[in-house]
């Protein structure tokens, strides 16, 4: 009984016998997928040529920095764990979509999700609010 069963398992599944649409709307379809096709390549370049990726810690950055107190070090290790850690679930929002007021609610919220500990959370929420005052 296994071994028939496995060899059935390797066997390729048969090609369906389900007639291809028809011409007529080959066409059409084709069509379609030029579309489709077109608009991801344009949609792939434009994203790429926008993609400037989070800003470096810059000498301006620490200087935003130095009022809270937050040396390169940790605002490199918050820009480090930023790129890492906040794209599991949905693209790296803008640095400069939410301000340095809003940032330390916002990664409190994401932190459990992201299993930061609090050294890492204080890094990366030092990190935006540097980096949103541009
Ligand atoms: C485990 C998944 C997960 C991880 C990891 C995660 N997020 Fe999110 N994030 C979500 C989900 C789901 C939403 C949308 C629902 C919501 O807003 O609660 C969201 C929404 C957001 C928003 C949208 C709020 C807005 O209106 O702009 C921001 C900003 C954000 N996340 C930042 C972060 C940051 C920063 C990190 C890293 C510390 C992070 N996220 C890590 C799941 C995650």
């Amino acid at each position: 009984m296994r071994v028939r069963a496995c060899s059935r398992a390797r066997r390729p599944r048969p090609l369906s016998t389900k007639p291809v649409a028809g011409a007529t709307t080959f066409a059409h379809r084709s069509h379609w997928a030029r579309r489709v096709i077109s608009a991801s390549v344009t949609l792939f370049i434009v994203s790429c040529a926008n993609f400037a990726g989070p800003p470096e810690v810059s000498p301006a950055l620490i200087a935003n920095a130095r009022p809270d107190h937050v040396n390169a070090k940790e605002l490199a290790t918050g820009r480090h764990l930023f790129v890492s850690r906040c794209l599991e679930c949905h693209t790296l929002p803008s640095v400069t979509k939410h301000s340095p007021g809003e940032w330390p609610h916002l990664v409190s919220r994401m932190s459990n999700r992201a299993n930061l500990s609090a050294d890492e959370r204080n890094a990366i929420v030092a990190y935006l609010r540097a980096a949103s005052i541009n």
